[in-house]
C-alpha cells in the first residue's frame, strides 16, 4: 500500500498566491505545493498589465481606495480594500527583493524607479509591470525562489481531487485534514495529510467558451471547498475582459488594457469611435461597462468583432512598451503599428470564490484559501484591472503570518484511509466527457454571460442539473482522471454561478440582466452567499465573516 505524504503545510496551486505563500512560510516548516499542470502554468503566467499599488507620488492611497470602491459598484468591504491598498507598494518591494525586474522608467522624474501605466478604472497610473509580460516575470521569478527552498516539495502534474475532512471520517469535530490527489504521470490517486491546507487553485473561466484563461483554470478549489461544506460569494460577478485577440488560430491570447491606458481608442469596423456614447471615462471606464458597450455595438450591427487602434503611437513605442503582444499580432498578420487589432470580450476573471475572513480562513477549520480562488471582499461586483494580482500577494502574505502563528499548537492529523477505487472499473464512454464539457461551455456563454435574463438563466440552470446528475453517475461508476475530474468542477462551479445570478434581481457591476436593469441599493446591497449542505459554522473562537 503507498504511504501517505505528510507536511505541515500543503499548498495546492503554484500561481503568484501559491509561491508567494510558499516563499512567506520560510525554511522551517515542511511544505509541498502541489500544481495540476507544470509549475509555472496558470493564470499568473499570462498576466501582461500589471499590479496596482500606490507609487507615484501623486497617488494616494486614499485615492486607490476609492477608485476599488468604484469599480466595485457598491459591493465592495471597504476595509479590505484599505487593507490591501496600504499593504501594496511593500508588496512590491518585497517582489524586487525577490528578483522580480518591472520595467524602469527611463524618461519620468516623477516616477522615480519604475514605468506605471494606467488601465480601466484607475484615476492615476498606478500599475507597475514588466513590459506586457509581468505575470511572466513574475511567476517564473518565484518559481526559482521556490525551487531553491530545501523545505519545499514541488509536485507539478497532480491533480487535487477533494479535501479529506475529519467529519467525513466520523470525527465530531470538523477540520480539513489533507486531500486525495491524483498524480497524472502514475495515474495512482495519492494521499496527502497535513496540518493545514491552503487553496490556491485560481480562476474558473473555462466555464466559458471564449476565455482569455489558460486549460487549468477549471474552479477546482472552489469547487473542493464547497464540496467540503464552505460557503462561496458573489460567484455572479463573471469579469469578461473586454479585448481578446479575435482571430481563428489565436487561443486566449488577451490584448492588454494597458493599450487603452496609452490611448488606444476602440472602433467599429468602419472606424467610428463608440465608447464616448457610453461614458464619459471612455475606453478607461471600468471593465464591465466597456465590454457590455462592445458586446452592444457588436449585436447592433451583426459584427464578429470590434477593432482597437493604437497607430497614434510609434512602432518604436509600441515594440518597448507591449513587445509580447507586438509579435503575437504580427505572427497573425496584424502589424499593430499601422493596422488597428481585432479583438472581442472573453470570460476573464471570477470576482466571487471561496468565502474567506481577513486571516484567509475559510469555514473549515485548518482550510484556507487564496488569490484567484478566494472571495476576500476586495472586489466587489467588478475587479479594478490589476487589483488582483495584488491580492494574490497580500492575502498570501497574511496567510502566511497566520499559518506560521498556528502551526505552533496545531497536532499533525490522524490515520487516513487511502482512496478507495474498488467499484469503479474504467471509462466505457469517453466521449461523454468532452460532450459534455462542450455543451457547458457553450450554454454558460450563451445563458450566463454578458447580458442576462431570467429566461436565460433558467435554461441554463435545467442544463446543469441534467448535466451535473450525469456527470454524479459517470464519477461513481468510473475511475477518475484529469478531464472528469476537470468537468465535475466546471459543473459545480457553473451551478454556483448559475444559483447566483438568479439570486441576484438586479444590475450591478458585471451581473447585467434584462429583467432587471437597474441596481437595487435598498435590497440588494450585499453580497450573494450560497450555503452548502454539508456548512457547519466555524467553533466560536474563529474569526469568519
Ligand atoms: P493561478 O495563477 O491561475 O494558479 C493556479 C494554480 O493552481 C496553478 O498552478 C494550477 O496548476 C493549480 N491548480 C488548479 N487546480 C488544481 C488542482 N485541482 N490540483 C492541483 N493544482 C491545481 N491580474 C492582474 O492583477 N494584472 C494583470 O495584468 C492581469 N492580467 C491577466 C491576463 C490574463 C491573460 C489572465 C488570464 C489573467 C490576468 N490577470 C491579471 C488575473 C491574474 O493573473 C489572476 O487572477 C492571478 O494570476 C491568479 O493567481 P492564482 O495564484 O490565484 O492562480
Ligand atoms: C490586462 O492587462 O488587461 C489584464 C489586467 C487585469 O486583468 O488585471
Amino acid at each position: 500500500m503507498m504511504q501517505p505524504h505528510l507536511h505541515d503545510i500543503l499548498i495546492i496551486g503554484s500561481g503568484a498566491a501559491g509561491l508567494s505563500l510558499a516563499l512567506r512560510l520560510g525554511d522551517d516548516a515542511s511544505i509541498a505545493v502541489v500544481a495540476k499542470c507544470s509549475l509555472t502554468e496558470g493564470n499568473t503566467l499570462y498576466a501582461q498589465g500589471g499590479i496596482s499599488a500606490v507609487i507615484d507620488k501623486e497617488d494616494s492611497v486614499t485615492a486607490h481606495v476609492e477608485d476599488t470602491l468604484n469599480a466595485g459598484a457598491g459591493l465592495c468591504d471597504e476595509s479590505v480594500v484599505r487593507l490591501v491598498v496600504e499593504r501594496g507598494p511593500e508588496n512590491i518591494r518585497w517582489l524586487l527583493e525577490e528578483g522580480v525586474e518591472f520595467t524602469p522608467d527611463a524618461d519620468n522624474p516623477d516616477h522615480p524607479q519604475y514605468h506605471l501605466t494606467r488601465e480601466g478604472g484607475h484615476t492615476h497610473r498606478r500599475v507597475v509591470h514588466a513590459a506586457d509580460a509581468t505575470g511572466s516575470a513574475v511567476e517564473n521569478t518565484l518559481a526559482a525562489r521556490v525551487g531553491a527552498m530545501p523545505n519545499v516539495e514541488l509536485l507539478e502534474h497532480h491533480n487535487a481531487i477533494d479535501l479529506i475532512t475529519s467529519r467525513k471520517l466520523g470525527r465530531q469535530e470538523n477540520r480539513c485534514l489533507g486531500a486525495y490527489i491524483l498524480n497524472l504521470e502514475t495515474g495512482r490517486v495519492e494521499t496527502f495529510m497535513a496540518r493545514f491546507v491552503v487553496l490556491a487553485t485560481g480562476g474558473a473561466s473555462k466555464a466559458y467558451l471564449y476565455t482569455s484563461n489558460p486549460d487549468v483554470s477549471t474552479g477546482d478549489g472552489m469547487a473542493m471547498a464547497w464540496r467540503a461544506g464552505c460557503r462561496v460569494a458573489n460567484m455572479e460577478f463573471i469579469q469578461f475582459h473586454p479585448t481578446c485577440l479575435y482571430h481563428p488560430q489565436a487561443k486566449s491570447f488577451l490584448i492588454s488594457e494597458a493599450l487603452r491606458g496609452e490611448g488606444a481608442r476602440l472602433r467599429l469596423p468602419d472606424g467610428t469611435r463608440f465608447m464616448p456614447n457610453f461614458d464619459p471615462r471612455e475606453e478607461l471606464a471600468p471593465r464591465d461597462i466597456v465590454a457590455r458597450a462592445i458586446d452592444h455595438e457588436m449585436k447592433r450591427i451583426g459584427a464578429d468583432c470590434v477593432y482597437l487602434d493604437i497607430t497614434h503611437k510609434s512602432r518604436e513605442f509600441i515594440e518597448l512598451h507591449f513587445p509580447t503582444i507586438y509579435r503575437k499580432c504580427l505572427d497573425f498578420g496584424i502589424d499593430i503599428s499601422r493596422d488597428p487589432i481585432p479583438v472581442v470580450p472573453a470570460a476573464h476573471y471570477v470576482c466571487g470564490g471561496v468565502l474567506v475572513n481577513r486571516d484567509s480562513e475559510t469555514d473549515l477549520p485548518g482550510l484556507y484559501a487564496i488569490g484567484e480562488t478566494a472571495y476576500t471582499g476586495l472586489h466587489g461586483a467588478n475587479r479594478m484591472a490589476s487589483n488582483s494580482l495584488l491580492e494574490c500577494l497580500v492575502f498570501a502574505q497574511i496567510a502566511g503570518e497566520n499559518i506560521l502563528v498556528n502551526l505552533k499548537h496545531t497536532p499533525a492529523p490522524p490515520a487516513i484511509p487511502p482512496w478507495d477505487e474498488s467499484r469503479v472499473t474504467d471509462s466505457d464512454e469517453e466521449v461523454v466527457v468532452s460532450h459534455n464539457w462542450e455543451e457547458l461551455r457553450r450554454f454558460m456563454w450563451d445563458y450566463v454571460g454578458i447580458v442576462r435574463s431570467n429566461k436565460r438563466l433558467e435554461r441554463a440552470k435545467r442544463r446543469i442539473d441534467l448535466l451535473r446528475l450525469e456527470i454524479r453517475e459517470y464519477y461513481s461508476n468510473f475511475r477518475v482522471s484529469n478531464d472528469l475530474l476537470e468537468l465535475r468542477n466546471l459543473a459545480e462551479v457553473a451551478d454556483l454561478i448559475i444559483r447566483s445570478a438568479q439570486n441576484r434581481k438586479e444590475s450591478r457591476g458585471l451581473h447585467y440582466t434584462l429583467d432587471f436593469p437597474q441596481s437595487d441599493d435598498t435590497n440588494q446591497r450585499h453580497p450573494t452567499i450560497l450555503i452548502p449542505n454539508a456548512y457547519t459554522p466555524r467553533p466560536r473562537h474563529s474569526r469568519v465573516t
